[in-house]
C-alpha cells in the first residue's frame, strides 16, 4: 500500500496493531506477546544512499552528519535564529494525531505507548502531518511521559483522558521510583525513531519532552486534574521534596532531549503545558530554576530550544528568562503584547486558537492573518497554534492554513 512518496507500507502490518494478550508489560522493544511486528519499507525513490557532505554549521557541537547542518538554512531553522526566512515557517503542536484520518487507520485500539514503542510506525506517523499539510517541521510521535514509563513508573495514557499513574507519587521513598534514564538502553526506541527520521526527513525534526512541572503534575495527582491541588500541596508544604523531585524530573528531560538531538533532532521543545495554573512568584520560587538547569545543559547542543505553556500570559516574562530561545505563546493574548512581555528577547511561536480552527474557512483565514499581523514582520516568528490540534478538526482546514501563511507571510515579513 502506497502511503506516500516516502514510503511503502507493507498492508501485512495493518493489521498488526491489535493487541491479543492482556496489557503489555511497558516494553522498550516494541513488540511483545501478542504483537506482531509492523513491516515497513521505508524508501525514498530517487534520493541518493548517501547524501553528499553536508556544510558543517560553524561551531556545533553536533557530528558532520547531523540533519541540523543541512537544515540549517530551512525556514523553521532560520526563524528560529531570528533570522529571515524564506517564507514564515508553520508547524502545529499536535500535528500528529486524531485529526487526521491515515493516523486513525495506522493507531488502532490500545495504549499510545504501544504505538510509540515501534520506531518504524512512529516514523510514519511524524511524517504524516508533514506529507500531507507540507509543514515546516516535524515533531516526533511520543509523549511526554514516555521516559517515566522506560524508567518503570507505572504510567499509561488513558484514550480520552491523559495520563494516568498506578502509584502517584506521595512521600520521600517514591524519589527512589525515579531512578536516572539511561536513553541507550531505556529509550532506545525513541532513538531508534528519530534515526530513521533523521534519514527521511526534509525539514527539521523537533525533540521534545515534558518539563518537571508538567510532569509532577501528573506524578503527584495520578491523574490529569484542572486544580493540581495536590501538587500544590506539596510544592507549598514540603519544599525541600518537592525540589528534590523537580530535580530527578529535569534530570530526566535533560536526558531524553539530547539523546533525541544527538540521534538527529535539529530542535527542541520543552513542554510545560501546565505551569500557567501557577502565579508568577509561585513560578519563580518553585519551577523556574529547573527549567534554567534544563536549557543551560542543553544550551550547548546549539540547537533552537522552545518553551511552551498554556494561559502563561502572566508567565511570559519569566518564561523569557529561563534560556529558552523560542517562547510558545497561546492565543489568550496577541503576539505584539508576548513580544513586549518577553522583552524582544525570544523568538515567537503561535498563536492562532486551535477552537477557530473549526470555524468556516474565511473566518479562519481571517484569524491566520490576524496572527501574522500582530507579529508585524518579525523575522524570528514561527506560526503554530496557542496549544495543540483538537482531534475534530478537518485536516483540509490546517492544510489551508499551511497555504495561507506560506503565501501571504512573507508579504508581513520585513527586517
Ligand atoms: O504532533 C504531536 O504533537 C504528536 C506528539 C505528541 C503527543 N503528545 C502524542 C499524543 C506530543 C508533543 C505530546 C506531548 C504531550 N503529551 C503534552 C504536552 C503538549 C500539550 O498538549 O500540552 C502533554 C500534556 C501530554 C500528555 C497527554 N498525552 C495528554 C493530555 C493526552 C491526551 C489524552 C486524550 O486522549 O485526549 C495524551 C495522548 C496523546 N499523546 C495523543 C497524541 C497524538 C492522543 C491520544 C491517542 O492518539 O491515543
Amino acid at each position: 500500500m502506497r502511503l506516500g512518496p516516502a514510503l511503502t507500507l507493507d498492508l501485512d502490518g495493518l493489521a498488526v496493531y491489535r493487541r491479543e494478550g492482556p496489557g503489555r508489560p511497558a516494553g522498550r522493544t516494541g513488540f511483545g506477546p501478542g504483537v506482531r511486528p509492523v513491516a515497513f519499507r521505508v524508501m525514498t525513490p530517487g534520493k541518493p544512499a548517501v547524501d553528499p557532505a553536508p556544510a558543517r554549521t560553524a561551531d556545533s557541537p553536533l557530528p558532520a552528519d547531523h540533519p541540523s547542518h543541512r537544515l540549517a538554512d530551512s525556514p523553521y531553522l532560520r526563524a528560529c535564529r531570528g533570522q529571515r526566512p524564506s517564507r514564515v515557517p508553520v508547524w502545529f503542536q499536535r500535528q500528529a494525531g486524531r485529526s487526521l484520518p491515515e493516523y486513525r487507520a495506522l493507531r488502532r485500539e490500545g495504549s499510545i505507548l504501544d504505538t510509540i514503542a515501534d520506531p518504524e510506525l512512529s516514523a510514519e506517523i511524524t511524517m504524516q502531518p508533514v506529507r500531507r499539510h507540507g509543514v515546516d517541521a516535524a515533531i516526533l510521535y511520543s509523549d511526554i511521559v514516555v521516559p517515566l514509563q522506560a524508567i518503570g513508573f507505572g504510567v499509561d495514557v488513558v484514550p480520552g483522558v491523559g495520563p494516568v499513574i498506578d502509584r502517584p507519587f506521595d512521600r520521600e521513598a517514591d524519589l527512589a521510583r525515579l531512578r536516572p534514564v539511561e536513553p541507550g538502553v531505556d529509550l532506545a526506541h525513541v532513538e531508534a525513531t528519530v534515526r530513521i527520521l533523521a534519514a527521511e526527513l526534509d525539514v527539521p525534526l523537533i525533540g521534545f519532552a515534558g518539563a518537571p512541572f508538567t510532569l509532577a503534575s501528573y506524578l503527584v495527582e495520578g491523574r490529569p486534574s484542572r486544580t493540581y491541588g495536590r501538587t500544590k500541596a506539596l510544592m507549598l508544604d514540603r519544599p525541600e521534596l518537592w525540589h528534590r523531585l523537580m530535580d530527578r524530573l529535569a534530570d530526566l528531560s535533560i536526558a531524553s532531549i539530547r539523546s533525541q538531538v544527538l540521534a538527529g533532532a535539529s530542535a527542541l521543545q520543552l513542554f510545560d503545558s501546565w505551569a500557567g495554573a501557577l502565579s508568577p512568584r509561585d513560578y519563580a520560587e518553585f519551577v523556574a530554576p529547573h527549567s534554567r538547569r534544563i536549557f543551560d545543559e542543553l544550551a550547548p547542543l546549539g540547537v533552537p530550544m522552545a518553551h511552551f505553556g498554556v494561559g502563561t500570559g502572566e508567565l511570559l516574562t519569566l518564561f523569557a528568562e529561563t534560556g529558552a530561545t523560542v517562547v510558545g505563546i497561546d492565543w489568550r493574548i496577541p503576539l505584539d503584547e508576548a513580544r513586549r512581555r518577553t522583552g524582544g528577547r525570544v523568538v515567537l511561536q503561535g498563536n492562532l486558537d486551535p477552537a477557530a480552527c473549526m470555524a468556516s474557512w474565511p473566518t479562519v483565514a481571517q484569524r491566520v492573518r490576524r496572527v501574522l499581523g500582530d507579529n508585524g514582520g518579525h523575522p524570528g516568528f514561527v506560526f503554530n497554534l496557542g496549544h495543540g490540534v483538537l482531534p475534530e478538526t478537518d485536516p483540509g482546514i490546517l492544510s489551508r492554513i499551511v497555504e495561507l501563511v506560506h503565501e501571504e507571510g512573507s508579504a508581513t515579513t520585513a527586517d
